[in-house]
């Protein structure tokens, strides 16, 4: 458990006694402002463990690791969080025990904001809680109501009671459903070379993809990602196999779902290539010219062909007759659900966070609202949780 400097601490006590009544066992760390707010005396009492706020004991110089705090726990839970903790944490800045205690964390991290209004409401800390729980961080979310400062607004703490739901929910949660599964996930954009200089590319970023294979890896699967350009960090316990042309990423599947449970298409892969690569560059003239294009190969539709009792989905990313289009593809390569996004929608397509998204099998269609695009990871896994 972590504390920060918020007025908030003073329910740290409470929660702490309530997740020991629930059975946890608690360390505490807290940030040098916490403990003007509540006492080490106070925690440790109530957790009854040794109290880490310090890099190391001043009176016997025993050092605290914070990567051996990280280990421990199956979950570290911040609370209350402050609009700073979280700036940092977001910055990956690590100048107290409990920032490079998170930095280090391997496990669960969970956060209850607690700040004022105003603070809440600044699009540096909306953005900064946007990027740790694109990272996946839990977000506990903070209440509206009357706040320490006499304002009305969001930013209070959720009550002990909630958080401790929220901790039991989430590690619950995070239990190994999918150990023993094997998943192929494929993402980001391919890459086919005109020559050795020019490519043709599109603007995927690959972060749909990174998330499912990030959310699968958390729930015990073993992931391949194979993955095009991108530039986003191997998700942790992820083997990620980097392809750049559609004719590599075929290949490259192909091997991957031998053997896997199941496989979720997320790359947005060329569907035409250069004819011909020129092995030099191509010089440029007064006149015009044509890149003559090829058909690559349809990677989801070739493991349609043959997936038998695996489970494959798709994606489908569409301007128009959206839904048609879809469930067209559905039929077309087999998949047993498609996951359709619209680039009219807002906050949903290239590049955002966020993506808004219906899943469509062929007998029913769920329309998700806006939401992270790790939320939309976790429901497609559960989806696929339910067809397994
Ligand atoms: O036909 P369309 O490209 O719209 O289909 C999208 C779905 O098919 C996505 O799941 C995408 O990853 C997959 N796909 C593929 N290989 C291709 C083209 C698309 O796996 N060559």
């Amino acid at each position: 458990m972590g504390v920060t400097g918020s007025i908030a601490a003073y329910k740290a006590a409470v929660l702490c006694r309530l997740l020991k009544v629930a059975g946890a066992e608690v360390k505490v760390v807290m940030t040098p402002l916490a403990k003007e707010f509540i006492t080490p005396l106070t925690m440790a009492t109530l957790s009854k463990n040794p109290i880490a706020v310090e890099f190391y004991n001043p009176e016997n110089g025993d050092w605290h690791s914070h990567i051996s705090l990280g280990e421990w726990a199956d979950c570290m839970l911040i609370a209350p969080a402050t609009a700073n903790t979280m700036a940092k944490m977001a910055a990956g800045i690590a100048d107290n025990l409990l920032l490079t205690t998170y930095l280090s964390a391997r496990n669960l991290v969970m956060v209850a904001p607690a700040m004022d209004c105003d603070m809440f409401a600044h699009p540096a800390t909306q953005h900064n809680l946007e990027v740790l729980r694109e990272r996946g961080v839990e977000i506990i979310e903070s209440g509206e109501g009357e706040l320490a400062s006499g304002l009305v607004g969001k930013g209070r703490m959720a009550e002990p009671e909630q958080i401790v739901a929220a901790v039991e929910a989430a590690l619950s949660e995070k239990k190994k459903s999918l150990q023993g599964k094997r998943f192929l996930v494929t993402a980001g954009a391919t890459v086919e070379a005109i020559d050795p200089v020019r490519f043709i590319s599109n603007h995927s970023t690959g972060k749909m993809g990174y998330a499912l294979a990030e959310e699968l890896a958390e729930r015990g699967a073993e992931v391949t990602l194979v993955s095009g350009r991108t530039n986003l960090a191997v998700p942790r316990g992820v083997r990620r196999v980097d392809v750049l042309s559609a004719e590599q990423m075929y290949e490259a599947s192909v091997e991957a779902f031998e053997g896997a449970d199941g496989a979720i298409m997320c790359a947005a892969v060329a569907d035409y290539t250069p004819a011909e690569v020129a092995t030099s560059k191509i010089k440029k003239s007064d006149d015009d010219m044509a890149i003559r294009l090829k058909r690559t190969r349809d990677i989801a539709a070739s493991l349609g062909e043959v997936k038998g009792e695996r489970l494959l989905v798709g994606f489908a990313l569409e301007t128009d007759n959206e839904r048609v289009n879809a469930e067209a593809k559905l039929a077309k390569k087999n998949f047993d659900f498609i996951v359709l996004n619209s680039l009219r929608e807002k906050g949903a397509g290239f590049g955002v966070d966020t993506n808004r998204v219906s899943l469509i099998d062929r007998t029913s269609r769920e329309e998700l609202p806006l939401m992270s695009k790790r939320e939309v990871a976790e429901r497609i896994i559960d989806k696929i949780e339910t067809l397994l």
